[in-house]
Protein backbone atom coordinates (compact mmCIF):
# COMPACT_ATOMS: atom_id res chain seq x y z
CA UNK A 1 0.00 0.00 0.00
CA UNK A 2 3.01 2.33 0.54
CA UNK A 3 5.66 3.31 -1.59
CA UNK A 4 9.46 1.90 -0.29
CA UNK A 5 11.04 5.92 -0.80
CA UNK A 6 8.60 7.17 1.92
CA UNK A 7 8.53 3.80 4.34
CA UNK A 8 12.73 4.21 4.19
CA UNK A 9 12.89 7.85 5.00
CA UNK A 10 10.12 7.61 7.97
CA UNK A 11 11.89 4.03 9.37
CA UNK A 12 15.64 6.19 9.10
CA UNK A 13 14.25 9.19 10.87
CA UNK A 14 12.57 7.32 13.47
CA UNK A 15 15.99 5.12 13.80
CA UNK A 16 17.83 7.70 14.44
CA UNK A 17 15.61 9.23 17.27
CA UNK A 18 15.41 6.18 19.16
CA UNK A 19 19.49 5.44 18.92
CA UNK A 20 20.29 8.90 19.42
CA UNK A 21 18.11 10.57 21.87
CA UNK A 22 15.90 7.43 23.48
CA UNK A 23 18.95 5.39 23.90
CA UNK A 24 20.81 7.74 25.88
CA UNK A 25 17.81 9.09 28.05
CA UNK A 26 15.83 5.21 28.66
CA UNK A 27 17.66 2.29 26.83
CA UNK A 28 14.53 -0.05 27.88
CA UNK A 29 11.94 2.47 26.15
CA UNK A 30 14.48 2.98 23.26
CA UNK A 31 14.50 -0.96 22.86
CA UNK A 32 10.78 -1.73 23.41
CA UNK A 33 10.24 0.88 20.29
CA UNK A 34 13.06 -0.27 18.76
CA UNK A 35 11.08 -3.88 18.65
CA UNK A 36 8.07 -2.40 17.08
CA UNK A 37 9.76 -0.59 14.86
CA UNK A 38 11.54 -4.33 13.45
CA UNK A 39 8.24 -5.30 13.20
CA UNK A 40 6.99 -3.46 10.45
CA UNK A 41 3.95 -1.34 10.07
CA UNK A 42 2.40 0.42 7.23
CA UNK A 43 3.23 3.73 7.68
CA UNK A 44 0.18 5.27 6.96
CA UNK A 45 0.08 7.89 9.14
CA UNK A 46 3.30 9.35 8.45
CA UNK A 47 2.66 8.99 4.46
CA UNK A 48 -0.67 10.68 4.78
CA UNK A 49 1.06 14.00 6.40
CA UNK A 50 3.98 14.22 3.80
CA UNK A 51 1.11 13.35 0.85
CA UNK A 52 -1.15 16.15 2.39
CA UNK A 53 2.13 19.22 2.73
CA UNK A 54 2.44 18.19 -1.50
CA UNK A 55 -1.52 18.19 -2.12
CA UNK A 56 -1.76 21.24 -0.04
CA UNK A 57 1.03 23.72 -1.57
CA UNK A 58 2.49 22.82 -4.67
CA UNK A 59 6.71 22.07 -4.60
CA UNK A 60 6.39 22.29 -1.27
CA UNK A 61 8.93 20.03 0.68
CA UNK A 62 7.70 17.09 2.76
CA UNK A 63 8.50 17.04 6.39
CA UNK A 64 10.09 13.77 7.11
CA UNK A 65 10.61 14.75 11.10
CA UNK A 66 7.12 15.95 11.38
CA UNK A 67 5.48 12.49 9.60
CA UNK A 68 8.05 10.27 12.05
CA UNK A 69 6.19 12.38 14.97
CA UNK A 70 2.91 11.09 13.64
CA UNK A 71 4.05 7.48 13.55
CA UNK A 72 5.47 7.55 17.12
CA UNK A 73 2.05 9.35 18.26
CA UNK A 74 0.48 6.11 16.83
CA UNK A 75 2.90 3.17 18.15
CA UNK A 76 2.40 5.04 21.83
CA UNK A 77 -1.25 4.49 21.27
CA UNK A 78 -0.99 1.02 19.78
CA UNK A 79 1.79 -0.13 23.09
CA UNK A 80 -1.47 1.43 25.27
CA UNK A 81 -4.77 -0.36 23.21
CA UNK A 82 -2.68 -3.23 23.58
CA UNK A 83 -2.43 -3.03 27.12
CA UNK A 84 -6.09 -1.94 27.10
CA UNK A 85 -7.24 -4.85 24.58
CA UNK A 86 -5.10 -7.50 26.35
CA UNK A 87 -3.96 -8.13 22.86
CA UNK A 88 -0.58 -10.05 22.70
CA UNK A 89 0.66 -10.02 19.45
CA UNK A 90 1.01 -6.78 17.24
CA UNK A 91 2.45 -6.29 13.68
CA UNK A 92 2.87 -10.22 13.97
CA UNK A 93 5.13 -10.36 16.73
CA UNK A 94 4.52 -10.47 20.55
CA UNK A 95 2.92 -6.47 21.48
CA UNK A 96 4.87 -4.94 24.44
CA UNK A 97 2.67 -5.48 27.00
CA UNK A 98 2.98 -9.31 26.14
CA UNK A 99 6.62 -9.24 26.13
CA UNK A 100 7.44 -6.88 28.96
CA UNK A 101 4.42 -6.23 30.83
CA UNK A 102 1.13 -3.74 31.29
CA UNK A 103 3.40 -1.93 34.01
CA UNK A 104 6.05 -1.72 31.57
CA UNK A 105 3.76 -0.45 28.72
CA UNK A 106 2.06 2.13 30.13
CA UNK A 107 5.28 3.84 31.14
CA UNK A 108 6.83 3.35 27.52
CA UNK A 109 3.57 4.81 26.19
CA UNK A 110 3.32 7.83 28.24
CA UNK A 111 7.17 8.39 27.94
CA UNK A 112 6.36 8.31 24.06
CA UNK A 113 3.85 10.75 24.62
CA UNK A 114 5.75 12.79 26.33
CA UNK A 115 9.15 13.16 24.11
CA UNK A 116 7.12 13.77 21.27
CA UNK A 117 5.06 16.76 22.68
CA UNK A 118 8.35 18.08 23.73
CA UNK A 119 9.72 17.78 20.83
CA UNK A 120 6.87 19.11 18.90
CA UNK A 121 6.34 22.26 21.25
CA UNK A 122 10.36 22.81 20.40
CA UNK A 123 9.82 23.16 16.81
CA UNK A 124 6.41 24.05 15.36
CA UNK A 125 4.43 27.17 16.27
CA UNK A 126 0.56 26.99 17.43
CA UNK A 127 -1.60 25.94 15.70
CA UNK A 128 0.25 22.55 15.26
CA UNK A 129 1.09 21.52 19.08
CA UNK A 130 -2.94 21.76 20.43
CA UNK A 131 -4.24 19.97 17.56
CA UNK A 132 -2.09 17.22 18.54
CA UNK A 133 -2.68 18.03 22.22
CA UNK A 134 -6.55 18.11 21.41
CA UNK A 135 -6.58 15.17 18.91
CA UNK A 136 -4.48 12.71 22.00
CA UNK A 137 -7.59 13.60 24.41
CA UNK A 138 -10.59 12.16 21.58
CA UNK A 139 -8.30 9.32 21.16
CA UNK A 140 -8.51 8.41 25.31
CA UNK A 141 -12.40 9.53 25.29
CA UNK A 142 -12.71 7.37 22.58
CA UNK A 143 -11.41 3.99 24.11
CA UNK A 144 -12.90 5.10 27.30
CA UNK A 145 -16.45 5.31 25.47
CA UNK A 146 -15.34 2.04 23.83
CA UNK A 147 -14.69 0.67 27.00
CA UNK A 148 -18.24 1.28 28.14
CA UNK A 149 -19.63 0.08 25.24
CA UNK A 150 -18.37 -3.84 26.01
CA UNK A 151 -20.93 -5.96 25.68
CA UNK A 152 -23.50 -3.97 24.60
CA UNK A 153 -25.63 -5.88 21.54
CA UNK A 154 -27.89 -2.82 21.92
CA UNK A 155 -25.11 -0.24 20.53
CA UNK A 156 -26.41 1.80 17.72
CA UNK A 157 -24.48 2.11 14.67
CA UNK A 158 -24.01 5.73 15.64
CA UNK A 159 -22.50 5.61 18.27
CA UNK A 160 -19.76 3.23 17.15
CA UNK A 161 -19.29 5.62 14.71
CA UNK A 162 -18.40 8.27 17.31
CA UNK A 163 -16.24 6.03 19.17
CA UNK A 164 -14.35 5.00 15.65
CA UNK A 165 -14.39 8.95 14.85
CA UNK A 166 -12.44 9.59 18.22
CA UNK A 167 -10.00 6.58 18.51
CA UNK A 168 -8.79 6.02 14.86
CA UNK A 169 -10.32 9.04 12.53
CA UNK A 170 -9.22 12.05 14.81
CA UNK A 171 -5.44 10.85 14.72
CA UNK A 172 -5.65 11.07 10.46
CA UNK A 173 -7.21 14.20 10.33
CA UNK A 174 -4.28 15.38 12.74
CA UNK A 175 -1.76 14.04 10.58
CA UNK A 176 -3.66 15.96 6.78
CA UNK A 177 -4.01 18.76 8.50
CA UNK A 178 -0.99 19.36 10.06
CA UNK A 179 0.86 18.12 7.36
CA UNK A 180 -0.91 21.10 5.44
CA UNK A 181 -0.50 23.24 8.07
CA UNK A 182 3.37 23.14 7.82
CA UNK A 183 3.05 23.51 4.36
CA UNK A 184 1.70 26.53 4.34
CA UNK A 185 3.93 27.98 6.92
CA UNK A 186 6.87 27.03 4.87
CA UNK A 187 5.78 28.65 1.61
CA UNK A 188 4.18 31.84 2.44
CA UNK A 189 5.82 32.16 6.15
CA UNK A 190 2.34 31.78 7.13
CA UNK A 191 1.28 30.44 10.62
CA UNK A 192 -0.86 30.95 13.34
CA UNK A 193 -4.77 29.45 14.45
CA UNK A 194 -6.52 30.97 11.22
CA UNK A 195 -4.46 28.92 8.73
CA UNK A 196 -6.96 26.27 9.92
CA UNK A 197 -9.74 28.16 8.11
CA UNK A 198 -8.27 28.34 5.03
CA UNK A 199 -10.17 26.17 2.38
CA UNK A 200 -7.20 23.57 1.22
CA UNK A 201 -6.32 22.95 5.17
CA UNK A 202 -9.83 22.19 5.97
CA UNK A 203 -9.94 19.92 2.96
CA UNK A 204 -7.54 17.93 3.95
CA UNK A 205 -8.40 17.44 7.26
CA UNK A 206 -11.78 16.48 6.40
CA UNK A 207 -10.21 13.85 4.26
CA UNK A 208 -8.19 12.54 6.80
CA UNK A 209 -10.98 12.03 8.71
CA UNK A 210 -13.32 10.04 5.97
CA UNK A 211 -10.05 8.05 5.56
CA UNK A 212 -9.54 7.27 9.32
CA UNK A 213 -13.20 6.12 9.35
CA UNK A 214 -12.50 3.93 6.48
CA UNK A 215 -9.62 2.72 7.53
CA UNK A 216 -11.27 1.48 11.15
CA UNK A 217 -14.43 0.06 9.66
CA UNK A 218 -11.95 -1.92 7.41
CA UNK A 219 -9.79 -3.05 10.51
CA UNK A 220 -12.92 -4.18 12.43
CA UNK A 221 -13.88 -6.35 9.11
CA UNK A 222 -10.79 -7.56 8.65
CA UNK A 223 -10.98 -8.41 12.43
CA UNK A 224 -14.18 -10.90 11.33
CA UNK A 225 -13.17 -12.26 8.25
CA UNK A 226 -9.26 -12.41 7.81
CA UNK A 227 -7.06 -15.01 9.38
CA UNK A 228 -4.22 -13.76 11.76
CA UNK A 229 -1.29 -14.30 8.72
CA UNK A 230 -3.04 -11.72 6.81
CA UNK A 231 -3.87 -9.47 10.00
CA UNK A 232 -0.20 -9.62 12.05
CA UNK A 233 -2.53 -10.34 14.87
CA UNK A 234 -5.14 -12.51 16.01
CA UNK A 235 -8.52 -12.68 14.19
CA UNK A 236 -11.76 -12.36 16.11
CA UNK A 237 -10.40 -10.49 18.97
CA UNK A 238 -12.83 -8.16 19.07
CA UNK A 239 -15.58 -10.51 19.72
CA UNK A 240 -13.32 -11.74 22.77
CA UNK A 241 -13.06 -8.66 23.86
CA UNK A 242 -16.87 -8.28 23.58
CA UNK A 243 -15.77 -4.96 21.34
CA UNK A 244 -19.43 -4.04 19.05
CA UNK A 245 -18.54 -3.25 16.18
CA UNK A 246 -20.22 -2.49 12.66
CA UNK A 247 -20.23 -5.91 11.17
CA UNK A 248 -21.58 -7.46 14.28
CA UNK A 249 -23.79 -4.60 14.24
CA UNK A 250 -24.93 -5.25 10.98
CA UNK A 251 -25.17 -8.95 11.81
CA UNK A 252 -27.45 -8.53 13.97
CA UNK A 253 -29.61 -5.91 12.20
CA UNK A 254 -29.99 -8.10 8.94
CA UNK A 255 -29.85 -11.66 10.73
CA UNK A 256 -32.55 -11.51 13.49
CA UNK A 257 -33.69 -12.90 16.64
CA UNK A 258 -31.30 -16.11 16.06
CA UNK A 259 -27.92 -13.31 15.75
CA UNK A 260 -29.01 -11.85 18.72
CA UNK A 261 -29.64 -14.97 20.62
CA UNK A 262 -26.17 -16.05 19.38
CA UNK A 263 -24.08 -12.42 20.42
CA UNK A 264 -26.20 -13.06 23.87
CA UNK A 265 -25.13 -15.90 24.36
CA UNK A 266 -21.63 -15.06 23.72
CA UNK A 267 -21.98 -12.02 25.54
CA UNK A 268 -22.98 -13.98 28.88
CA UNK A 269 -19.46 -15.97 29.08
CA UNK A 270 -17.61 -14.05 31.90
CA UNK A 271 -14.58 -14.39 29.73
CA UNK A 272 -15.48 -14.71 25.68
CA UNK A 273 -12.17 -15.44 25.29
CA UNK A 274 -11.82 -18.60 27.15
CA UNK A 275 -12.06 -22.33 25.68
CA UNK A 276 -15.87 -23.07 26.62
CA UNK A 277 -17.02 -20.13 24.60
CA UNK A 278 -15.31 -20.87 21.31
CA UNK A 279 -18.64 -22.76 19.99
CA UNK A 280 -20.30 -19.34 20.55
CA UNK A 281 -17.90 -17.07 18.77
CA UNK A 282 -17.97 -19.57 16.25
CA UNK A 283 -21.59 -19.29 15.67
CA UNK A 284 -21.61 -15.07 15.63
CA UNK A 285 -18.28 -15.13 13.17
CA UNK A 286 -20.37 -17.31 10.91
CA UNK A 287 -23.17 -15.24 11.27
CA UNK A 288 -20.88 -12.52 10.48
CA UNK A 289 -19.74 -14.24 7.33
CA UNK A 290 -22.64 -15.80 5.82
CA UNK A 291 -25.38 -12.89 6.35
CA UNK A 292 -25.48 -9.34 4.50
CA UNK A 293 -23.31 -8.17 7.27
CA UNK A 294 -20.40 -8.01 5.22
CA UNK A 295 -21.94 -6.55 2.13
CA UNK A 296 -23.64 -3.94 4.31
CA UNK A 297 -20.08 -3.23 5.76
CA UNK A 298 -18.07 -2.75 2.63
CA UNK A 299 -20.80 -0.32 1.67
CA UNK A 300 -20.17 1.43 4.68
CA UNK A 301 -16.18 1.61 3.75
CA UNK A 302 -16.73 2.55 0.18
CA UNK A 303 -19.13 5.73 1.50
CA UNK A 304 -16.43 7.18 3.67
CA UNK A 305 -13.57 6.47 1.15
CA UNK A 306 -16.07 8.66 -1.47
CA UNK A 307 -16.21 11.19 1.25
CA UNK A 308 -11.98 11.42 1.61
CA UNK A 309 -12.25 11.72 -2.23
CA UNK A 310 -14.77 13.69 -2.24
CA UNK A 311 -12.79 16.40 -0.17
CA UNK A 312 -10.04 16.31 -2.14
CA UNK A 313 -11.66 17.56 -4.77
CA UNK A 314 -11.13 21.17 -2.92
CA UNK A 315 -7.49 21.16 -3.90
CA UNK A 316 -6.19 21.93 -7.45
CA UNK A 317 -5.14 18.62 -8.87
CA UNK A 318 -1.64 17.51 -8.19
CA UNK A 319 0.39 13.92 -8.21
CA UNK A 320 0.29 14.19 -4.36
CA UNK A 321 -3.59 14.69 -4.26
CA UNK A 322 -3.82 11.26 -6.89
CA UNK A 323 -2.09 9.45 -4.32
CA UNK A 324 -4.42 10.77 -1.85
CA UNK A 325 -7.35 9.71 -3.66
CA UNK A 326 -5.80 6.46 -4.84
CA UNK A 327 -4.97 5.36 -0.82
CA UNK A 328 -8.31 6.05 0.54
CA UNK A 329 -9.68 3.56 -2.54
CA UNK A 330 -7.67 0.97 -1.69
CA UNK A 331 -9.11 0.76 1.58
CA UNK A 332 -12.51 -0.78 -0.56
CA UNK A 333 -10.84 -3.45 -1.57
CA UNK A 334 -11.41 -6.27 0.74
CA UNK A 335 -9.54 -9.74 -0.12
CA UNK A 336 -12.68 -11.69 1.26
CA UNK A 337 -11.75 -15.67 2.53
C1 LIG B 1 -3.78 -0.24 13.77
O1 LIG B 1 -3.34 0.64 12.78
C2 LIG B 1 -4.70 0.50 14.69
C3 LIG B 1 -5.97 0.89 14.07
C4 LIG B 1 -6.37 2.11 14.03
C5 LIG B 1 -6.84 -0.13 13.52
P1 LIG B 1 -2.46 0.14 11.55
O2 LIG B 1 -3.13 -1.04 10.90
O3 LIG B 1 -2.17 1.31 10.68
O4 LIG B 1 -1.13 -0.36 12.27
P2 LIG B 1 0.35 -0.53 11.69
O5 LIG B 1 1.06 0.72 12.02
O6 LIG B 1 0.28 -0.79 10.20
O7 LIG B 1 0.89 -1.70 12.46
C1 LIG C 1 -7.29 1.00 17.38
O1 LIG C 1 -8.39 0.24 17.66
C2 LIG C 1 -7.38 2.38 17.96
C3 LIG C 1 -6.17 2.83 18.66
C4 LIG C 1 -4.99 2.27 18.56
C5 LIG C 1 -6.32 3.97 19.54
P1 LIG C 1 -8.33 -1.35 17.62
O2 LIG C 1 -8.23 -1.88 19.00
O3 LIG C 1 -9.41 -1.87 16.74
O4 LIG C 1 -6.96 -1.63 16.86
P2 LIG C 1 -6.28 -3.05 16.73
O5 LIG C 1 -7.30 -3.96 16.12
O6 LIG C 1 -5.90 -3.46 18.11
O7 LIG C 1 -5.11 -2.81 15.82
MG1 LIG D 1 -6.84 -3.13 19.85
MG1 LIG E 1 -9.09 -3.86 15.55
Amino acid sequence: MIETSARVTIATVIEEFVREELSAENAHIAAAVAEMLDAGGKHLRPRITMLSSRACESGAAEDAVLAAYMEMIHVATLIHDDVVDNADVRRGVQSTNSAFGNRFSVLAGDYLFSWVFKKVTQSYPQPVPTILAAMLAEICNGEVRQLRAEGNADLPESAYAEIIGKKTAELFAACAECGAIVAVAAKRAHSGADVRDMQRVKALRAYGWSFGMAFQVRDDLLDAIADEGALGKPAGSDLREKKVTLPLINALRSGGPPVRAAVDRLFAHDDAGAPEAENDLAAVVEAIRNGHAVELTIASIERYASAAETALLALAPSEARDELSALARSLTEIGRP
